[in-house]
């Protein structure tokens, strides 16, 4: 039969020895090491499954084991053995990428517990294949440019890219909130004529409107309260590259007049100023708001409509387009692996699924989002579903409808709220522990007060 080998390393021979008579009862083959510097003798030569270290040694402490183990890139999870309520040293050892950690005294039940789930995240680890990175040597500008997708929608962008960036036309990007409206803004930018040229940003919606004005056209000093000296505008700064006018649907009618002048004489002054300004920058303008619909509503003017949207590029929402899900979710974890200093590169069973099954109205940026918390909250090399936590809004109208049992006490309620988390997670009591914000003993003995069973 095969058994794992787990490494123990205390300086503290009775706890050391504590530790080894529940490990060797629960059918491990243990090594003992009694410092740091013998523990990682021991790592290297005999290759353990699992290493369970004392934080506080002569020499080598445990996190240094720890942090020397992680330098070797293998994934061997590691235990760390700590005081109580040692807060700062359990929050530096996750960090470090530690699996978990227990309180000493150590108590027989949530050693088995840990040591189990540890054992078990190997396993299914070495199970799964590594993604493949394929854009691992690509230079970090390029990088954070990078478009992923190979449906249908995002192919057809991808070639309307390659036409616009050759001409110097006028563009309008269309699309829900976080489906890579800046991304395509840059893209566009940096892949053709105007790559070596600037491209400026303006989000409309954060300023007023006297303050969008001089942010655009610039001012001559004194033309306002405050403009103490001469400023350049962002139409003067892009010069002959793009200005990205973010959120262009906020922008005052009043304003909306000015800029439809400055595209159509394709010259301008500051506010406050008579000299003539050329205007040679391509405008990128963005709008996660339908603008045909605020014409109708008189919001916008449908002139500069038109001027803007010499060619349009409406970006898909994330559920159409959900093939790309899976690249994504590689192309996140390459990124976030690195800025995160973390090496997640597998993904577990049942992960795309989960994924596919969302509705993503947050879209690309959510699902981001998604993958960095759960890369977070990894304690191995896997994405694992239990780590994945996914925005309730969308799933709550039947909830909310549902009627709710009327209880007389807290534990009726209690007990209600438990099962109702335990059975939403399917049982997975870790997650569950989690959501509900209490250790995973304390969910295991509310099972079993309250006699919950699976159903
Ligand atoms: N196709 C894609 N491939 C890779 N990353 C993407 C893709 N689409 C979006 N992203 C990433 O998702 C995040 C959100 O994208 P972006 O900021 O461009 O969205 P947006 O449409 O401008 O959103 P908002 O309307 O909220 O401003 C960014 O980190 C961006 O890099
Ligand atoms: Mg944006």
């Amino acid at each position: 039969m095969f058994m794992e080998k787990i490494l123990i390393i205390d300086d503290d021979k009775i706890s050391l020895k504590v530790i080894k008579e529940i490990l060797d009862r629960l059918g491990y083959k243990t090594l003992q090491a009694e410092n740091g510097e013998a523990g990682l003798a021991l790592v290297r030569s005999e290759q353990p499954d699992l290493v369970i270290t004392d934080f506080q040694m002569p020499g080598i402490d445990g996190l240094e084991v720890l942090s020397e183990i992680r330098k070797l890139n293998i994934g061997i999870p590691v235990i760390l053995l700590t005081g109580y309520g040692d807060v700062v040293l359990t929050i530096k050892s996750i960090q470090l990428g530690a699996f978990d950690y227990l309180e000493k005294p150590i108590d027989p039940a949530q050693l088995k517990n840990i040591v189990h789930l540890a054992l078990n995240s190997v396993k299914v680890s070495s199970g799964l294949n590594e993604v493949k990175f394929e854009d691992a040597s690509s230079e970090s500008m390029m990088e954070s440019n990078i478009l992923v997708g190979k449906t249908p929608q995002m192919k057809e962008i991808f070639k309307n890219i390659g036409r616009i960036s050759l001409n110097k036309v006028n563009v309008l990007i269309q699309g829900e909130t976080g489906t890579g409206k800046e991304l395509i803004a840059r893209l566009i930018h940096y892949s053709g004529v105007t790559a070596n040229q600037p491209l400026v940003i303006v989000n409309c919606s954060a300023l007023t409107e006297t303050l969008l004005e001089s942010e655009l056209f610039g001012h001559v000093k004194g033309s306002f309260t405050g403009s103490i000296r001469d400023k350049k505008g962002k139409f003067e700064l892009a010069g002959e590259g793009s200005i990205f006018l973010d959120e262009i649907s906020e922008i005052s009618l009043n304003t909306q007049v000015k800029l439809l002048r400055v595209i159509q004489e394709l010259e301008f002054e500051r506010v406050g100023g008579e000299e003539v300004i050329p205007m040679k920058a391509r405008i990128i303008a963005a709008s996660n708001k339908n603008l045909e619909a605020l014409i109708k509503e008189g919001k916008f003017r449908e002139d500069l409509y038109y001027r803007l949207k010499v060619f349009t590029i409406d970006l898909p929402p994330l559920r159409e387009r959900k093939e790309d899900i899976r690249d994504l979710i590689i192309h996140f974890l390459h990124k976030l692996n690195k800025r995160f200093n973390r090496n997640v590169v597998k993904i577990g069973e049942g992960v795309i699924d989960l994924l596919k099954a969302h509705n993503w109205h947050g879209n690309v940026r959510e699902l981001e989002n998604t993958i960095l918390q759960a890369i977070v909250m990894s304690k191995n090399d896997v994405l694992e579903v239990e780590n994945i936590t996914l925005n309730p809004r969308q799933n709550q109208g039947e909830e909310i409808k549902q009627e709710l049992p009327r209880f007389r006490t807290i534990a009726e309620l209690e007990k209600y709220h438990i099962k109702r988390i335990l059975d939403e997670v399917k049982w997975n009591k870790l997650e569950a522990s989690h959501i509900l914000d209490i250790t995973r003993p304390t969910l295991n003995a509310k099972i079993e007060k309250y006699n919950l069973i699976r159903g």
